[in-house]
């Protein structure tokens, strides 16, 4: 299992320093604070060469502000870049103020992505669990899309959603389709209005409800608050789930994105450059420490 942790961060590809100008020619209004940005590289040939996977992140800059690191929440058919933020200081507000014909810098893609390939590499049908907490979901979505596009090539797949409430949930609008593609979509929220007809309660529980035939071979893909990664792998691990199959998201404040800097550090590792995506076990002991 020991190249798993190797496989290279993207960003050896390219000139990491290299900024890029995009506009923005869409915005959709996610639920409060939380919007999603498709951003066109002004440059065609650029955009052309742009190739990312899954869990990578940008560094997107607003001129006279400042940089922030942003998942990479898919493309559009016309080679647009979708970022889905939510607005909690400078950069991410001047982003939301900016809004359509607002044009900024594009540095990216950075990090090491969600290990799709190597688990239909190395398994058979794996099962797939996919565990979202609010906009923990945006650097899930390409991830969903890859795996519906690869149906076959897995073996049971869920997708299990957590949110505050239900005008917190993301991308309603592509759950539907989720369901059509054989993904077993399951949604549940802190607090549900008297008309809600779904779960609630922590997304935990959902996992700790799935039947899961397969634990040895069972995969476990997770982005939400760190306390609740936590308790996913826990409860993971208490279903048979081997540590070694749940890989989390982390996120620091980042300002050079290539392992120069030092702002990302937790412990020995810098989540830039070998993250973001780690597989539980190699930053487990880490998570209860809190950036500064
Ligand atoms: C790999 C990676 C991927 C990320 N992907 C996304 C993404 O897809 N969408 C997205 O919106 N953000 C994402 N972030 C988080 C984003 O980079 C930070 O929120 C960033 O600091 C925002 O920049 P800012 O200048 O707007 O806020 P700052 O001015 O840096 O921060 C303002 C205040 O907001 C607080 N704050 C920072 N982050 C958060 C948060 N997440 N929630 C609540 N308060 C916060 C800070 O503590 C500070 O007090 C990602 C971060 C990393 C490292
Ligand atoms: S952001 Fe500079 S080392 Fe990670």
């Amino acid at each position: 299992m020991s190249d798993i942790l190797e496989r290279p961060a993207v960003v050896d590809r390219h000139d990491p320093w290299k900024m890029s100008s995009v506009t923005i020619r869409r915005v959709q209004h996610e639920s409060s604070g939380v919007f999603t940005i498709e951003a066109e590289f002004d440059d065609p040939s650029f955009g052309k060469k742009f190739q990312f996977a899954p869990g990578q992140f940008n560094m997107l800059y607003a001129p006279g502000v400042g940089e922030a690191a942003i998942s990479i929440a898919g493309s559009t058919e016309q080679g647009w870049l979708q970022h889905t933020i939510r607005a909690v200081g400078s950069v991410t507000r001047e982003l939301e103020s900016g809004g359509v014909g607002m044009q900024l810098g594009l540095r990216g893609p950075f990090g090491r992505p969600w290990p799709l390939d190597w688990i239909s590499a190395h398994h058979d049908a794996a099962d797939l669990v996919i565990v979202a907490g609010g906009i923990g979901l945006a650097p899930l979505r390409v991830l969903i899309e890859r795996i519906a596009a690869s149906r076959n090539r897995f073996g049971e797949v869920h997708v299990l959603l957590g949110a505050r409430s239900p005008a917190d949930l993301l991308y309603c609008q592509l759950h539907s389709g989720w369901l059509e593609q054989q993904l077993a979509v399951d949604v549940t929220v802190d607090r549900g209005p008297p008309d809600w007809k779904g779960h609630t309660g922590v997304v935990t529980l959902l996992l700790e409800r799935l039947d899961l035939p397969r634990p040895k071979t069972t995969f476990v893909m997770t982005c939400g608050p760190e306390v609740m990664m936590r308790y996913v792998a826990k409860s993971a691990i208490g279903r048979g789930i081997p540590e070694s199959n749940i890989w989390v998201t982390l996120e620091r404040n980042m300002n050079c994105a290539i392992g120069l800097c030092g702002h990302c550090q937790l412990g020995p590792k810098f989540i830039c450059r070998e993250g973001p995506v780690f597989r539980f076990d190699e930053v487990a002991s880490w998570l209860r420490v809190q950036e500064y």
